[in-house]
């Protein structure tokens, strides 16, 4: 844990004539170590120093904690053991995208609710020389699949696109992996790999988290081969027992030695088939040997003079966070935080994105997508102008064509040389279709379900999506996923973070950037602030519990929002460059994460 020393102090004291004694010195370092702020000293004059938030009195996350410390490199993860894994391979020598490769095979092993080999994902590089690029593992529909496939004889949707082997599409996530480690890693993929072979062939600890994660998994995995690996005895493995993964061991084995090869070509191949044609499901062989990640830019735009880098389509989460940020720039100034004119105009941004988000943005190899526009200052100006400052807009007056009608994770890595990497991979619900490759050890997605499975149509998150993501053999489903890095004014390394949750991560990633930017929040309330969501239809502010005061939310509802509570919006995973070094912290609102550094 870092503590600000008596000389840093004396350094600000000096620097403005001021002399005092060293008793006076010590104690106000004393004091300000015991604050989340002494890291926020102006040391860098591209932060501004950060301002305590003031949450509403009903809020279950206090203002003023402190996130982790780090002085050379940190992984925040929804998964502990994960971050752990991480960082031990970055203290072995190995950059930022070696630690995150190393993470997210570990996340297939210890958290395999959403950390996977039959699932996909993206990730965001920016390398200390200034480097960016992204990689897009997105799952692909397969060869067999059609328009609509998920529509019964009877016109309505069949539910095979939420659980079972007609759910999936084809994994990207090893190939992916492999791939961003190949172009960017330091180290041999073996020695990426091998704390991920170690805990799934010695096992690691059940926790209460773990436990819990799968007894609310269990009628997923109950009616596949998952079931004897995760409830042995007919329940989950004992909290404080070891589970063991002796086949997902050997299947990261083989990909350790041969690459994605051995996924796509091989024997891990061959039992996905096996699976398939057991229970039914599309995917082939030539499914498989033909999947290929993408390397695409990030979107780079710009928030009142910080840079932000986020994921461009087949993700909608870049685009859909610039449109709204751009948005709310030429909207005016940020109002207080919390008051009933900043959740206006958050709502009435993001309600606008989301419309675009949702009608227009699909694989770009299979539509065009107009992301100049969706992306410019201009665009986002004439759209600014449509918000009212005093009332509520209804979705179906801004958007004609649209009608009414969870589980991911995201880590953050930074290394010892400011390499950074922001990732979210997914089997899309938790333990995705439920479907478990015997033989092989682990799950396949159920991703399919964020297609537009019949315009007008909800999908599991509720988003009612158009043509430009209609189901096409071969096309990446669009998706939320956010990974995104920010730079301070100055264009150095500011801030690592992304989401899981559905479309809410798009909500959750763009609320951290803003509470840090425009109310100079510490990273740690950055993170515990409440959201808001606001995905066009349905046509309503989602609130978390507590986190909006019963005053803002009568003002909310007399300029015409509909709000509703929710329990909890998305869970994030960030780092952010303070004094010194780095801080860390995975969401509150998730059990069994957290941050690990040195
Ligand atoms: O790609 C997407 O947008 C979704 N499949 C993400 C799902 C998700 O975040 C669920 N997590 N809680």
């Amino acid at each position: 844990m870092y503590r600000i020393q008596a000389s840093d102090l004396a350094e600000i004291v000096l620097k403005k004539k001021l002399f005092v004694a060293p008793v006076i010195l010590a104690g106000a370092a004393w004091l300000l170590a015991a604050t989340p702020f002494a890291r926020y000293l102006p040391g860098d004059p591209a932060i501004p120093a950060r301002v305590p938030a003031v949450f509403p009195a009903g809020w279950r996350f206090p203002a003023g904690r402190q996130a982790t410390f780090a002085r050379h490199a940190i992984v925040a993860s929804n998964n502990q053991l994960a971050a752990e894994v991480g960082v031990q391979v970055m203290k072995q020598g190995g950059n930022a995208v070696d630690g995150a490769v190393a993470t997210g095979f570990a996340l297939a092993v210890a958290y395999p609710e959403a950390g996977n080999l039959g699932g996909g994902g993206y990730m965001v590089i920016r390398m200390a020389d200034g480097r960016t690029d992204a990689i897009d593992y997105r799952e692909t529909a397969p060869l067999a699949a059609t328009r609509d496939m998920y529509v019964g004889a009877n016109g309505k949707l069949n539910g095979e696109s939420l659980i079972g082997p007609k759910a999936s599409g084809v994994p990207g996530s090893v190939a992916g992996m492999v791939e961003a480690q190949r172009k960017y890693g330091a180290l041999p993929l073996a020695k990426v790999m091998a704390p991920a072979i170690r805990l799934a062939a010695e096992g690691f600890v059940v926790d209460s988290a773990f436990f819990s994660s799968l007894s609310q998994g269990r009628h997923r995995i109950d009616g596949f081969p998952g079931k004897t690996v995760f409830f042995p005895n007919g329940a989950p493995p004992a909290i404080g027992s070891r589970l063991v993964q002796p086949q997902l061991a050997a299947t990261l084995k083989s990909i350790a030695a041969s690459g994605s090869r051995a996924f796509y070509h091989g024997a891990i191949a061959d039992s996905i088939v096996a699976e398939m044609q057991r229970s039914g499901g599309l995917i082939t062989k030539q499914d498989l040997t033909r999947y290929q990640p993408v390397w695409r830019q990030p979107i780079r735009s710009t928030y009142r003079g910080y840079t932000l880098l986020s994921m461009p389509p087949s993700s909608s989460g870049g685009a859909t966070i610039t449109e709204m940020m751009n948005i709310l720039e030429a909207y005016g100034q940020a109002a207080p935080f919390g008051s009933a004119e900043r959740i206006h105009a958050l709502a009435s941004a993001s309600q606008r994105a989301f419309i675009d988000r949702n009608s227009k943005l699909g694989d770009p190899a299979f539509v065009k997508v107009p992301l100049g526009t969706l992306t410019s200052k201009a665009y986002a100006k004439a759209i600014a102008k449509t918000i009212s400052r005093d009332h509520a807009d209804a979705t179906t007056r801004l958007a004609s064509g649209l009608r009414e009608g969870n589980e991911t994770t995201h880590y953050s890595v930074v290394d010892g040389l400011g390499n950074a990497v922001a990732t979210t991979t997914t089997l899309n619900d938790l333990y995705g279709s439920g479907v478990y490759v015997a033989g092989a050890g682990f799950f396949l997605n159920d991703e399919m379900d964020d297609f537009t499975s019949q315009p007008g149509t909800p999908n599991m998150y509720g988003l009612i999506q158009g043509a430009a993501n209609a189901i096409a053999p071969g096309k990446r489903m669009l998706s939320a996923m956010s990974p995104t890095i920010v730079l301070d004014p100055r264009g150095n390394l500011l801030l690592v973070t992304g989401a899981r949750g559905g479309p809410r991560i798009i909500s959750a990633t763009s609320q951290i950037i803003l509470n840090v930017i425009d109310h100079r929040m510490s990273l740690a309330d950055a993170m515990s602030a409440p959201r808001i969501h606001h995905q066009s239809l349905p046509d309503s502010i989602r609130v978390e519990t507590g986190g909006v005061d019963r005053s803002v939310i009568a003002r909310l509802t007399a300029m015409g929002h509909q709000v509703y509570e929710l329990s909890g919006i998305a869970s994030a995973a960030s780092i952010m460059r303070v004094k010194g070094g780095y801080e860390g912290m995975d969401d509150p609102r998730s059990r069994g994460g957290g941050a690990v550094g040195y």
